[in-house]
């Protein structure tokens, strides 16, 4: 199974919905629909609204984030897994960078996915390297640390999904060679199999668009995408799907 997830982050509006229909249509429709899925994580305001509307059509909504406690608490703004999936979503976001840079512990992150999973939401756990790390060769050990510190082997790797997303790349046009990228996934790979056995799906995000997908759709390791900007247009998000099954 391939992943086509769309991270809207701080956008959208009731209205957007639109660009979704026009998403929906174009998959409903591909003769290559059972090869792959649709997620999308509009924000919280949106949740409840595009899910009920997507219900029983392909697009399946999930959240960008949660809280890292399970049920309801007094902790003012919280969203907590409990309360996405009540009100539909079926997938949430877990370590973006964005977050991890507000302050996201992996001892939170491990609480996020603890709940999330025990709540029926899958998880997509991002991790990734900064410039910094890249330059001083740290990648690999970065991605160990994200990885181990988070993800332990009693989580049922079947609702965890790995997103690969090296912050240099996230909105900066700028991404991995074939090989580098290849390598990192390899080894991601090894890390996750060390943990669970057997892999989880990994995706690979950070400026994705439909000109660079026929470069990641020749490595092998990588079983989708995680899109941030080319997601909030209909025409560069079908792009990239129809460009990725040329
Ligand atoms: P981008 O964002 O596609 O705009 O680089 C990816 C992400 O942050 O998930």
């Amino acid at each position: 199974m391939k992943y086509f997830i769309g991270n809207w982050k701080m956008f959208g509006v009731p209205k957007s919905i639109s660009i979704l229909h026009k998403i929906n249509y174009y998959y409903s429709k591909d003769k290559n629909r059972r090869k792959y899925r649709v997620i999308i994580t509009p924000p919280y305001t949106l949740i409840e609204s595009y899910a009920k509307y997507f219900k029983k059509k392909k697009i399946i909504i999930g959240s960008q984030n949660c809280y890292q406690k399970d049920q309801f608490s007094s902790n003012t703004a919280a969203i907590s897994p409990y309360m996405i999936k009540k009100v539909g979503a079926n997938y949430t976001l877990v370590g973006h960078s964005d977050n991890r840079s507000e302050g996201d512990t992996n001892e939170m992150l491990k609480n996020k996915v603890h709940f999330a999973l025990k709540n029926n939401l899958k998880v997509v756990f991002c991790i990734g390297e900064n410039k910094k790390e890249k330059k001083n060769k740290k990648t690999f050990s970065v991605l160990k640390k994200q990885l181990s510190k988070v993800l332990e082997k009693k989580f049922n790797k079947n609702n965890i999904i790995v997103a690969y997303e090296p912050i240099w790349s996230i909105g900066t046009g700028k991404i991995p060679s074939k090989n580098e990228l290849e390598k990192t996934a390899i080894y991601i790979k090894k890390v996750l199999k060390d943990i669970f056995k057997k892999s989880p799906a990994l995706l690979y995000g950070g400026s994705v668009d439909g000109n660079n997908v026929e470069m990641f759709k020749k490595i092998r390791e990588i079983d989708g995408f995680l899109i941030g900007g080319a997601s909030k247009s209909s025409k560069k998000f079908i792009d990239i799907i129809k460009n990725y099954y040329r």
